[in-house]
């Protein structure tokens, strides 16, 4: 079913940023979707207006307790000119996943869709030219009742935003150094650690804050009970090649179901690589190290793409991987999912949507 929003166009346009001197997040396009939800009418009035701060009532509750949910995906423009969106319906799927467990209604998942695609193709002018830069896709959901008891709203906004960025890390595809966290935790199992929800990134920000001082671009999570086990870097996934196999946490309950992660997975499979999904310890890494079978590591997500990782620090124990140097699978599985994503390799897996 196709949707029809009403659009009320930006006139007054902004200026474009600098395509080299992007970063990430730090510019916003001319418009944004917007969509109410109430219990009477649904998901209801989805619109596409000028970008402009929102008028909410301070006591809305998302302020208070946090009852919001995000994504983030990115569009292209391909070598002959397409506009496409790498995996979007995973994403908007993995909304709905998010919100179950925070209490959010589900939305239609073609509407969300819809909504997506058709603000950029609104703003299809804003996707910036250059290897490492993309259109990126923010579509979040926010509790607005004013009410300062605790319980779950009953009225959202769904809104999407849309941002041209550069590379993640200022390191770009070169390898980052990561600091292992042995003191604060980001989620256990039963949490909401596996949702895209803000108070995720709010729990890890101050050991972030920590790492940098410290010299580190992130923090690596260990599981919340022991902290013995690796679950990921907060902002993607993380792998692991020792020996030749491949291995990344498995999906206990307290961490992201990346797309990336699901991506990669599936290439290296393909290439007939072992790949394994299961409970990986701190304690076997370093071993790994040790015993020089610890190949490569690297991220995956998103906002970061494929993210080498050269250096860990694990309770003041350095690792460092493949001498600090990209290796040649973070390598591979960057140069083919950003070829992928531009059009320049076959799409053989469908994994891009054409906007139009
Ligand atoms: C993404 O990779 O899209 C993320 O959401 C990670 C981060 C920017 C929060």
């Amino acid at each position: 079913m196709a949707y029809t929003f009403t659009f009320e166009p930006n006139n007054a346009p902004k200026q474009k940023p600098d395509s080299n001197k992007l970063g990430f997040g730090q510019y916003f396009t001319d418009h944004m979707f917007i969509a109410d939800y109430n219990l009477q009418h649904g998901w209801h009035e989805g619109r596409i207006v000028p970008y402009a701060p929102l008028l909410m009532d301070p006591a809305s509750m998302v302020l208070h307790y946090s009852q919001t949910i995000f994504e983030g995906l990115k569009a292209y423009k391909t070598t002959d000119g397409k506009v496409v969106i790498f995996r979007p319906e995973r994403n908007i799927e993995r909304l709905n996943i998010s919100g179950v467990r925070m209490g959010i209604p589900p939305i239609d998942e073609e509407f969300a869709l819809q909504a997506v695609m058709q603000l950029v193709n609104t703003d299809k002018d804003w996707i910036p030219t250059g290897e490492e830069n993309s259109l990126y896709i923010r579509p979040f959901i926010i509790a607005t009742d004013p009410f300062l008891g605790v319980r779950p709203s009953d009225t959202y906004k769904f809104i999407v935003i849309l941002s041209p960025v550069g590379a993640y890390y200022p390191e770009g595809i070169n390898p980052i150094k990561i600091y292992v966290e042995s003191e604060y935790v980001r989620a256990v199992r039963g949490g909401v650690g596996f949702t895209k929800t803000g108070g995720n990134y709010a729990a890890s920000l101050k050991a972030q804050m920590e790492s940098k001082d410290k010299g580190y671009t992130q923090v690596l999570w260990l599981d919340g009970c022991e902290k013995k086990y690796i679950e990921e870097v907060g902002s993607m996934n993380v792998f692991f090649k020792i020996n030749g196999e491949v291995i990344t946490p498995s999906l206990e309950g307290s961490i992201l179901a990346g797309v990336t992660r699901n991506s990669v997975m599936t290439l290296m499979k393909d290439w007939g690589m072992q790949v394994t999904e299961r409970q990986i310890s701190i304690e076997e890494v370093y071993e790994a190290y040790q015993n020089g079978t610890l190949e490569e590591m690297f991220g995956t997500g998103t906002a970061a793409v494929i993210s080498p990782v050269g250096e860990l620090n694990w309770d003041g124990k350095g690792i460092v991987i493949n001498n600090g140097k990209t290796g040649d699978l973070s390598h591979k599985l960057y140069d083919t999912i950003t070829k992928m994503q531009r059009g320049l390799v076959e799409d053989s897996y469908n994994w891009l949507t054409t906007v139009e």
